[in-house]
């Protein structure tokens, strides 16, 4: 967090009281590490599936679902769809639970695998694409990607300021010197692409929201 923790918990308590499922998930994913969005993002993503009412739904880092949950209580509203992709075969079993225990089982298709080769097999097109896996790899997801996102459509990406290290002249422990490269370089080609139009905000851990141009 890059800006002050007192401002993020006040900004929760705006949000008003999550159910007992999303807060079993924020207490299960605090104890093991599990990193997933804040609920100021989740809420976020909630609204902005809403706003543009998308029907068809990507994500790419299921990790226990939590973000999931978000997307498809909007997808439900939108009558839309969710797929989601994620590696790791236990925390993909512990979302479908989750997704299950929160009636939304129906609303969601997800995908065990590397996304950067799932997502060279996907031939629908998406309204809405929220991109949160591996930080090193999101260079790679953009050009798999772009070719997937329909005219109008959103593209929304986490972590984009990574502790906000991704700020030039910041300071970091030299581990970090490809991730935060990366990142740059993520953003740099996402903010220069001409067939979209972002803008990112420096709330959660960094968020950028893509649109992708209608011509
Ligand atoms: C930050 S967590 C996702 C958190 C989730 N979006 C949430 O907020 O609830 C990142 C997830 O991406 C998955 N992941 C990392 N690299 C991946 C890849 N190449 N393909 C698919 N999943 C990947 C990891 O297994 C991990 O569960």
């Amino acid at each position: 967090m890059f800006y002050p923790f007192e401002m993020e918990r006040y900004l929760e308590t705006l949000l008003g009281e999550r159910d007992p499922l999303l807060r079993e998930m924020e207490e299960q994913a605090l104890k093991e590490t599990i990193p997933v969005v804040t609920p100021m993002v989740g809420n976020f993503l909630n609204l902005l599936v809403h706003t543009c009412k998308a029907q068809t739904i990507l994500e790419i880092g299921t990790a226990i679902g939590y973000s999931t949950i978000w997307l498809a209580r909007a997808a439900e509203e939108t009558g839309g769809q969710v797929t989601t992709i994620d590696m790791n075969k236990d925390r993909l079993a512990r979302a479908r639970v989750y997704l299950e225990r929160a009636g939304l089982g129906d609303q969601v298709t997800a995908l065990e695998g590397d996304a950067r080769k799932i997502l060279k097999n996907l031939d629908t097109m998406f309204d809405f694409v929220f991109i949160d896996a591996a930080k090193g790899e999101y260079l790679e997801y953009l050009s798999l990607i772009y070719p997937l996102i329909a005219p109008g459509g959103l593209l929304v990406v986490d972590n984009v300021l990574f502790r906000g290290w991704v700020v030039p002249e910041s300071t970091f422990a030299p581990k970090y010197d490809r991730m935060v490269g990366g990142l740059r370089r993520f953003l740099e080609d996402l903010s220069r692409n001409p067939d979209f139009s972002t803008t990112v905000l420096p709330f959660g851990d960094g968020v950028s929201v893509s649109r992708r141009i209608v011509l």
